[in-house]
């Protein structure tokens, strides 16, 4: 590949040249795409107004990049590696020329179902390989994905079909995950009572379990493709189309539907993804993230497909049937890159080495991590037990919104140091500003972590409201984009991410927002207020911790805890269920009513010895109650 860089001096070269001149940079990686149309300009961007374009007026389909692009080359290399959930059921292997197949046969399905350019598709699929072929068919015919991660209740999909205006929702009859069997259809038939727009529900059969089909609605995704071709000819798309809609949790309660277009997410996913690991043409890579968050999106499905690459899918948890299943994945399939979250790390090394020690893991080339920080003990634990000493780790620092990886060390080039994401890559312009928006120069400093110059993966709109997007991302800073992170530049200008700044906490590498929790939590009948904040939890990362005031109608508290929990988990679903509640007479506020978290967070990090100034609550004596009654 033209843009592979090879050595640290490339990069540092790479990166001058990115910052000087921009448009030649990324004009001369794109050449190596191929466009129906060439572009008119590179970039043109007005930050204040959140209008980004790259690539203007050039005409493309991903997925030619992706599938007509590899036929002939890589057409019998496998492209995705399956692996069940039960390590004793058979995987597939769908090669290149397979892979161009199932996706124009559903691309057909689309087209008779009605689907047309611009219509909005839900994905609400385990990890199977539908939920690829899916994403692909969508972009083939032009309709915006929006992949919804199927651990999320019905509730929570109901809202995002409803703000995107779907047309159509792609899932599966259930979804097997460790030793458990769990209903999906059913979820989408619950969500579909509070949504209008939805035309068509296509059902791929993964568990055999019985399940509703709705006569008119409901189809068997094996029998729509059995009653279409395999030739499609893909849909002319403008660079500066929507390619999906992805919702992320932000510090407001709705979640927002972060929206990448086609041309510049196509860049710079693939160029990110052969730089940051080093990708050559034989290698297997594995990312374990789920296609419902943006990792799995870039570094699952888009990023190593553009570059031929072979990508695994893997359908199940890493503690089934033991904790060493990711490790005898890693032997199965000879995996070279090797890609999760620390939350991860962190669960394995609490089993120790016995489940590790039966692979020899020698085939391991580059460990990646996302998410999250990570922290040293588990970063060591990473290197020398799974990389055996030998495999750079790439700290990956990015976001849903950033559709990328921006800051990262390129693997085996960078000199790593534990927990530091160490340098940008090239394009990536970060700046650190203090609380007033002043840049903080030099090394050895520490602050907000902002960008200011565009990159072409970067958030166009938050759909339906493009105010939203303004607000949340180009207002607190002026000129800049603010990603909500603070951050350190060390003496040697490396980044150390440090967490957010902002109401979004970070639970085993999912984001959520205090406020989706809190009006999760509100929707029980006797709450009558709560705050969520977030705690260090040994495997998570960050717990969440609720405080609640509640009537309790003669209920014990274990009950009245255990009636949130299930609120919760029926609202947004598991993965937001407070770890600890604690019931409270009060919360802390101030005299014009806002509630003061910073003493919440004290509380729930256990550390009550410098609480600072509550003289300016309005009422001060609750705090000593809140101490008393801490978990
Ligand atoms: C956090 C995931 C430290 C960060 C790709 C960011 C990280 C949020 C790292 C985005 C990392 C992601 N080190 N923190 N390597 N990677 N984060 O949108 O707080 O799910 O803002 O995207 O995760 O989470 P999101």
């Amino acid at each position: 590949m033209l843009t592979k860089i090879e050595n640290l001096s490339e990069y540092f070269l790479a990166y001058e040249k990115s910052v000087a001149n921009p448009e030649t940079f990324w004009g001369r990686v794109a050449n190596q795409f191929f466009w129906r149309k060439k572009w008119d300009k590179v970039v043109d961007y007005n930050f204040e107004k959140a209008d980004v374009k790259w690539f203007e007026n050039a005409k493309l389909n991903i997925t030619e990049n992706i599938l007509e692009r590899y036929l002939y080359t890589l057409g019998d290399k496998p492209a995705i590696i399956w692996e069940p959930n039960d390590p004793k059921e058979k995987g597939i292997t769908l090669t290149y020329k397979q892979l161009f197949e199932k996706v124009c046969e559903f691309s057909n399905v689309l087209k008779k179902n009605g689907i047309e350019k611009g219509d909005r598709v839900i994905i609400y699929m385990p990890m199977i390989p539908e939920a690829a072929i899916a994403m692909l068919a969508c972009a083939r015919v032009g309709a915006v994905h929006s992949v919804v991660f199927a651990g999320f209740s019905s509730s929570a999909l109901a809202d995002r079909v409803n703000d995107c205006e779907a047309k159509m929702v792609l899932t599966s009859d259930g979804n097997f995950r460790g030793a458990k069997s769990i209903p999906v259809k059913e979820v989408v038939d619950e969500a579909l009572e509070k949504c209008t727009t939805i035309e068509k529900v296509i059902v791929a059969q993964r568990t055999k379990t019985e399940v509703t089909m709705k006569a008119g609605r409901d189809l068997w995704w094996h029998e729509e493709t059995a009653k279409v071709d395999t030739q499609h000819k893909a849909e002319e798309m403008d660079s500066e189309d929507m390619l999906f809609i992805l919702y992320t949790s932000g510090s407001t309660g709705k979640p927002k539907g972060v929206v990448h277009t086609t041309g510049g997410y196509m860049v710079y996913t693939q160029y990110s993804f052969q730089n940051v690991f080093q990708y050559n043409s034989d290698d297997v890579y594995w990312c374990t993230a789920d296609v419902g968050w943006i990792t799995g999106h870039s570094y699952i499905v888009y990023g190593p497909l553009l570059s031929g690459a072979t990508t695994i899918m893997f359908e199940g948890v890493p503690t089934y049937p033991d904790a060493g299943r990711f490790w005898e994945i890693c032997d199965k399939y000879k995996v070279n890159q090797f890609y999760t979250a620390p939350t991860a790390i962190r669960a394995l090394q609490a089993f120790g080495l016995d489940p590790v020690t039966p692979y020899k893991l020698d085939s391991l080339k580059v460990l990646g991590t996302v998410g999250e920080p990570i922290n040293e003990e588990a970063w060591h634990w990473y290197h020398d037990h799974i990389g055996k000493g030998k495999c750079p780790i790439v700290d990956t620092w990015w976001q849903t919104e950033t559709g990328g990886i921006m800051i990262s060390p390129l693997a085996g080039l960078t000199p790593t140091k534990p927990a530091y994401a160490t340098l940008p890559l090239p394009g990536i312009r970060p700046i650190i500003v203090d609380a007033e928006g002043k840049e903080l120069k030099g090394n050895g400093v520490q602050g907000n972590l902002c960008i200011n110059f565009p990159w072409p993966s970067m958030i166009r709109t938050t759909y339906g409201d493009h105010q939203r997007c303004i607000d949340t991302y180009f207002s607190t800073y002026k000129g800049m984009y603010f990603t909500g992170d603070g951050v350190k530049r060390d003496e040697d200008g490396y980044y150390r991410i440090l967490g957010r700044v902002d109401d979004v906490i970070n639970v085993s590498g999912h984001r959520m927002g205090t406020a989706e929790v809190e009006n999760a939590i509100n929707e029980h009948p006797l709450v009558v207020e709560s705050a969520v904040v977030g705690y260090p939890h040994e495997i998570k990362g960050q717990g969440i911790y609720a405080y609640v005031i509640c009537d309790t109608e003669g209920r014990t508290e274990a009950s009245l805890k255990d009636e949130i929990k299930a609120t919760v988990n029926k609202i947004i679903g598991p993965i937001a269920k407070p770890d600890k509640i604690q019931i409270v007479p009060g919360l802390p506020k101030t005299r014009s009513g806002k509630i003061m978290r910073r003493i919440l967070r004290k509380v729930a990090e256990n550390d009550t010895s410098s609480l600072g100034d509550t003289s300016t609550l309005l009422n001060p004596e609750v705090v000593d109650e809140i101490i008393k009654g801490a978990q």
